[in-house]
């Protein structure tokens, strides 16, 4: 279902605009803007939040349709912890009534939701509907939501360099064995390939510690719009913009406009 406030005409021009055949297959999506865009409307932060949940479910829809398979949000970062208690609470409890709420629509749609920090901290409420959700739809093929959850860039790339320190003290590898494969394998997004374009809404220009390693050679999409008012066709947008992108990785010469896919660095 299209949202009520999208224009149909600018939608079906953005649509036409886009080359189905060079739609990134992975989305990264800093969701920023929420607290911004209630207070600005004299509402409580929270209201935007719960706006945010219904943004998110027209992006996977959008996203769905247009063979981009993978989205990776950042829901909470390691730092939201700073935030009044009150708001802190406000956005796990969120996380677990969405949850309830959504996932039997989210398996049937053949879903994957998988949520990628530190879990730990989390009420034990919230751990279990997380774990169930994931055991549910592990298997479904057609989507993947990476959900980041008290997610950090800098902390996770420091896991990984533990990890692979203790194996290489116990002699499980050599030193010489450690490179961008093995390091990639460390991180908890091992197995997915890293996103072709990271948006950002809200204007602000940073990547705030959200996958340091794997948006080495992401496009980036900066954004004023808020993620309360983001939508299919801001999305669109963001995607138009990708594709006008000269992708070199570094090199000098563009790769052919169909490539998604570092050549230097495959994960
Ligand atoms: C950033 O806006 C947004 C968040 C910290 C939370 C995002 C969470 C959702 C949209 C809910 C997703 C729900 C599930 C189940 C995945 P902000 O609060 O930093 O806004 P501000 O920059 O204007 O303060």
């Amino acid at each position: 279902m299209r949202s009520r406030n999208i224009s149909t005409k600018e939608n079906s021009k953005l649509s036409n605009s886009i080359d189905k055949l060079r739609v990134p297959k992975h989305i990264a999506i800093i969701m920023d803007g929420n607290g911004r865009w209630a207070i600005k409307k004299g509402l409580p932060r929270s209201f935007g939040h719960n706006k945010g949940v219904s943004v998110l479910k027209e992006i996977i829809k959008a996203s769905k349709s247009l063979e981009c398979n993978v989205l990776t949000v950042y829901a909470f970062s390691t730092e939201n912890w700073t935030r009044p208690s009150k708001e802190v609470d406000f956005l796990i409890n969120l996380f677990e009534k969405v949850l309830k709420k959504e996932i039997s629509e989210i398996h049937q749609e053949s879903i994957k939701i998988s949520f990628i920090g530190d879990l730990s901290p989390f009420p034990k409420a919230l751990k279990s509907i997380i774990n169930s959700s994931e055991s549910l739809t592990k298997n479904n093929k057609d989507f993947t939501l990476n959900i980041c959850v008290n997610y950090g860039g800098r902390q996770e790339i420091v896991k990984a360099a533990r990890k692979i320190a203790i194996k290489s003290c116990s002699g499980e590898i050599n030193p010489s064995d450690i490179d961008e494969q093995l390091f990639n394998s460390e991180l908890l997004t091992s197995g997915i390939n890293d996103p072709e374009l990271l948006i950002r809404t809200s204007g602000e220009k940073r990547i705030s510690n959200f996958l340091l390693w794997q948006l080495a050679y992401s496009e980036i999409y900066i954004t004023d719009v808020m993620w309360p008012d983001f939508n299919e066709n801001e999305f669109l947008k963001a995607i138009i913009d990708y594709q006008s992108r000269d992708r070199r990785f570094g090199g000098i010469q563009s790769l052919p406009k169909d490539s998604c896919k570092n050549p230097n660095y495959s994960s």
